[in-house]
């Protein structure tokens, strides 16, 4: 009961129709709770001039440095009016709301030249693209707790074609920045922002726990540069749901970790719900990994729609990687218009240094990809596993890409599984015509 009034609760917070969120009755509403901030500031009362040429980080910097050493009991709600606010990066702190009114428009400055520097992340070693350290996302958390991003679909805009164009001409020092970066933070909402033209990932919740994302819009050029959309990365009890998502890479792709540094740091993603998802790329609409050293177990993709995609379900690792990937389950799935509508590979990804350990195998085992339709896609799909590592207990079950026009038939090797109602007519490895323990056409 309590549970329902919470969710019939946010419905109205969030100001969807009642008889939606009825229907609609699991969501991310018992994750993490929405609170009401008995404190509200705006960033105008910290001289903050939203213009659109002012650069407002001070504002920013002292707004939150008021919120960690002068809120009140239940924290406090920083108010960002319409208007364009211009900024260098700044921290969050915890026990706060970061609330966008109708057009208001946090916008990152493009002087990369005075961009803070950060320490890579451990379970990477180094930075993602550049050895060494990695610029600091234009959002930032490290170490917090109770943190709400939203508001009335205001849009956090990275400006990132500074950086594309340095990641393309070569001359990028270090890693590019996040559009938002949570580091070991817990109980975290974002929802009702629109995130634009992100530099690199828009949303990294690394070490994270209890994170809920939800009416959420991403978007960035289709050939922007590693412009994920949300990365759960190391990170326990994630939940996206009701998001659009049109990008420069992967919608959404759970990590966990990059070889021996990954392997070592040993933090798994954990407890991934990924629902009611819309969007194109032409790179993977659903992903898991390619860093998935820390192992990535119990995730739920279901009802996600795609239309222009590369990939739409694309779950890919290598060797080096270690790690466990386990009880994944990807269900209701309609794409239009897909490159290849499913891939497992053993072989993607780059490696930090050479420093990694080849007889680190990655065990993929417990993958359930049932309900999947498609038309207009070009190749149904390929699963190579590892020769000492096959992929075990993959399950096929009622698949339907009826466009398949070309004729390109599955491509499997290294795996074995069971495959049920699948057309075009699946592999051999997966060749079965009855049910077992881990594949049915019902569950
Ligand atoms: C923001 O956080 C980073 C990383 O935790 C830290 O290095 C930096 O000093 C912080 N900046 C400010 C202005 O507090
Ligand atoms: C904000 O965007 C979400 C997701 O697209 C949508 O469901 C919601 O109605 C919008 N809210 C407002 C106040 O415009």
């Amino acid at each position: 009961m309590t549970r329902f009034l919470v969710a019939l609760f946010l419905c109205f917070w969030a100001f969807s129709p009642l008889l939606n969120c009825m229907s609609a009755e699991i969501t991310c509403a018992g994750t993490v709770r929405m609170r009401n901030r008995p404190d509200v500031i705006s960033i105008s009362d910290f001289g903050g001039v939203g213009d659109g040429r002012t650069l407002n980080t001070y504002a920013f910097r002292e707004a939150i440095y008021r919120i960690e050493h002068l809120s009140r009991k239940g924290g406090t709600l920083l108010y960002i009016p319409p208007g364009i606010w211009l900024t260098g990066s700044f921290n969050l702190t915890s026990h706060m709301t970061l609330y966008l009114a109708k057009d208001a428009v946090i916008r990152a400055t493009q002087d990369t030249s005075s961009w803070p520097l950060i320490a890579p992340l451990p379970s990477y070693g180094r930075g993602r693209e550049r050895p060494g350290g990695r610029y600091m996302s234009f959002i930032h958390g490290d170490g917090i707790h109770d943190v709400i991003i939203t508001g009335e679909n205001g849009t956090i805009d990275g400006q990132g074609d500074v950086w594309w164009n340095m990641w393309r001409q070569g001359s990028l020092q270090f890693t590019r920045p996040n559009l938002i970066e949570l580091m070991h933070s817990r109980d975290i909402i974002i929802s009702n922002v629109v995130f634009r033209n992100s530099p690199f990932w828009n949303i990294h919740p690394v070490y994270c726990s209890n994170v809920v994302i939800r009416y959420v819009t991403i978007l960035a050029p289709y050939d922007s540069p590693n412009t994920d959309g949300i990365d759960p990365d190391s990170s326990l009890n994630v939940c996206i749901e009701d998001c659009y998502i049109a990008t420069g890479d992967d919608l959404v792709a759970v990590k966990s970790g990059w070889d021996e540094y990954g392997i070592a740091y040993n933090r798994p993603s954990y407890g991934i719900t990924i629902r009611r998802l819309r969007g194109s790329t032409s790179f993977a609409g659903i992903a898991i990994g390619s860093e998935t050293s820390g192992g990535i177990e119990n995730v739920l993709v279901e009802n996600v729609s795609l239309s222009n995609v590369g990939i739409g379900i694309h779950l890919k690792t290598n060797i080096g990687r270690g790690g466990i990937i386990r009880n994944i389950t990807v269900t209701d799935i309609y794409m239009d218009n897909a490159r290849k509508g499913i891939r497992i590979a053993g072989d993607v990804g780059d490696h930090p240094d050479n420093k990694f350990n080849p007889n680190a195998l990655p065990i993929v085992d417990g993958v359930v990809l049932k309900n999947i339709w498609g038309s207009n896609v070009q190749q149904a799909g390929s699963m190579q596993g590892l020769k000492n590592s096959p992929f075990t207990r993959i399950c096929l079950s009622n698949i339907n890409f009826g466009g398949v026009s070309s004729g390109i038939p599955w491509k499997c090797g290294d795996i074995t599984g069971a495959a049920l109602r699948v057309s075009p007519s699946p592999c051999p490895e997966l060749t079965s015509t009855h049910g077992t323990g881990f594949c049915s056409v019902s569950s």
